[in-house]
C-alpha cells in the first residue's frame, strides 16, 4: 500500500487546495485512500477519502469523539472548561444520547415544516431589501442572514447581535486548527461565553416561549443537562446555524449559475427543486471534512494500521465525488434522483439540523429563482475565493447581478 506522507497531492493547507480540492481528493482516493498527513499544528491525522471507508469510520464506534479520554485528569478538566467541548458533537455514548435527546424534539421534520411559513416571510423580507439594487453579494445580503435569523428566533437569541456571532463562530471554525490564531480563538471564545452567560441569566429570570427557556427549565428540573452542557448545546446550535446552511444556499446558487443548462432545467421544471438541493449537497457539500474522530483501539483500514489515540478525519466532500459511489461524480446533474450523499454525515452524529437546512434551502432557492429569473454571476467564476480552512466549504463572497 502506498502512503504518500509528503506528496504534493496530500497538501490540504494550500490556497490551490482551497480553491479546488477535488483533484487532490481523487488522487488520494486512487493512491492513498487512508493517508497519514501532517496538520498545521504539527501533529499527524489520518485522512479518509473513499465513500465506503468514510461510511465505515462514521459508523464504527471504535472511532470516538471525546479525545479527553486520552488525557490525564488535570488536562481533561482543563479541556472541559471550554463551552464548546460539552456538546453532543463531541460526546460518545451514553452521554451523546442524553445531550441529543433534549434538543431532538425541536428538530423533527414535522416541527420544522411548521416553521416553513415564517422562513418564507424572512426570505421575502431579505429579497424585498435587495429588490431595487442591480447587484448584491448573495452571501452577505441573503444566504448568511437567513439561517441566522431562523436559528436565533428558534432559540430566542436577539438576531440583531448576528454580526457578533458571525465573528466568533468564524474564528472558531476557520482558526481552530491554526496554532498562530490560538490567542484569537481563546479571546473570541471568552467573549462568546460571557455573552451567553449574561443572556441566559436574563432568560432564567424571565422565561419566554423559546428553546432556550425550555432547555433552562430542563436543566433546573433535573440532572439531564448540566449548566456547562447547556452552554455547549446553545453554542453548537448557533455555530451550526451559522456555518453550514449559508454554504448550502451559496454553493448551490453558484453551481446553478455556473451550469446555466441546469438552471434552465430547474426553472422549467420546479418539481426538480428537492433533487436539485440533494445534488447541491453532494456536488459542493458545505461541510468538507467531518469533525474529529479518535481511534479508541487499534483499527486496520485499507491496509493501514490506525493506533489507539490517533486522529482521524473523514473527507465528506471527497466521498461525495467518489467514482466508485457516483457515476460521473464531477458532473453537476440535478436529475440524479435519490442520493446517498454524505453531506449530513452518517451514523449517530448524523446532522440534527438536516430537516431545517433542507427547508431553508428549498424556500431560499424557490424565492430567489422566482423573484430574479435572470440572476447571474457578476464576475468571472475564477475571481471567486473559497474560505480558508478544511472543515467548511464555502465562498467568501458571491457577487450577483439581479437583472
Ligand atoms: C452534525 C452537516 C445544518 C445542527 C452535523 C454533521 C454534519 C452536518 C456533516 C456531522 C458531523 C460529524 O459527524 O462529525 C450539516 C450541513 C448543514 C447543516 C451540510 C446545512 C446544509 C445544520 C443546522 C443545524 C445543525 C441548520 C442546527 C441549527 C447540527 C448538530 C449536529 C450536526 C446539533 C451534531 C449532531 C450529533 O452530534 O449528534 N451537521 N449541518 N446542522 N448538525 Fe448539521
Amino acid at each position: 500500500m502506498t502512503n504518500h506522507s509528503n506528496s504534493q497531492e496530500a497538501d490540504l493547507f494550500t490556497h490551490a487546495f482551497n480553491q479546488n480540492p477535488y483533484p487532490a481528493f481523487h488522487s488520494l482516493q486512487q493512491h492513498a485512500p487512508v493517508h497519514r498527513t501532517l496538520m498545521p499544528d504539527g501533529h499527524y491525522a489520518w485522512i479518509v477519502t473513499r465513500y465506503e471507508d468514510v461510511v465505515t469510520v462514521l459508523k464504527d464506534q471504535r472511532f470516538i469523539k471525546d479525545f479527553t479520554v486520552f488525557l490525564d485528569e488535570e488536562s481533561r478538566a482543563q479541556a472541559h472548561q471550554s463551552i464548546f467541548s460539552r456538546n453532543m458533537l463531541f460526546a460518545d455514548p451514553p452521554d451523546h444520547k442524553r445531550l441529543r435527546g433534549l434538543v431532538q424534539q425541536a428538530f423533527t421534520p414535522r416541527m420544522i415544516e411548521e416553521l416553513r411559513g415564517r422562513i418564507t416571510e424572512i426570505a421575502n423580507e431579505l429579497i424585498d431589501d435587495m429588490q431595487d439594487r442591480s447587484q448584491i453579494d448573495l452571501i452577505d445580503d441573503f444566504a448568511f442572514p437567513l439561517p441566522i435569523i431562523v436559528i436565533c428566533e428558534m432559540l430566542g437569541v436577539p438576531s440583531e447581535d448576528r454580526d457578533k456571532f458571525r465573528t466568533w463562530s468564524n474564528t472558531l471554525v476557520e482558526a481552530s486548527n491554526d496554532p498562530e490564531k490560538a490567542e484569537k480563538v481563546q479571546q473570541h471564545m471568552q467573549e462568546f461565553t460571557a455573552y451567553l452567560q449574561e443572556w441566559m441569566t436574563s432568560r432564567q429570570e424571565n422565561p419566554q416561549d423559546d428553546m432556550i427557556s425550555k432547555l433552562i427549565q430542563a436543566e433546573e428540573s433535573g440532572d439531564r443537562l448540566s449548566e456547562q452542557e447547556l452552554y455547549g448545546v446553545v453554542s453548537l446550535l448557533i455555530i451550526a446555524g451559522h456555518e453550514t446552511t449559508v454554504n448550502l444556499i451559496s454553493n448551490g446558487m453558484y453551481a446553478l449559475m455556473t451550469h446555466p443548462e441546469q438552471m434552465r432545467k430547474l426553472q422549467e421544471q420546479p418539481g426538480l427543486l428537492r433533487p436539485a438541493i440533494e445534488e447541491m449537497l453532494r456536488f459542493e457539500g458545505p461541510v468538507e471534512f467531518s469533525t474529529d474522530r479518535w481511534a479508541s483501539e487499534t483499527v486496520e483500514l485499507q491496509g493501514q494500521t490506525i493506533h489507539r489515540g490517533e486522529h482521524v478525519l473523514v473527507a465528506l466532500d471527497a466521498a461525495n465525488r467518489d467514482p466508485e459511489a457516483f457515476e460521473d461524480p464531477d458532473v453537476f446533474d440535478i436529475t440524479r434522483g435519490r442520493s446517498k450523499h454524505l453531506a449530513f454525515g452518517k451514523g449517530m452524529h448524523f446532522c440534527l439540523g438536516a430537516p431545517l437546512a433542507r427547508v431553508e434551502a428549498e424556500v431560499s432557492l424557490q424565492a430567489l429563482l422566482e423573484r430574479f429569473p435572470d440572476l447571474q454571476l457578476s464576475t468571472d467564476a475564477s475571481n471567486l475565493e473559497w474560505r480558508p480552512g478544511i472543515l467548511m466549504r464555502g465562498l467568501t463572497e458571491l457577487p450577483v447581478r439581479l437583472k
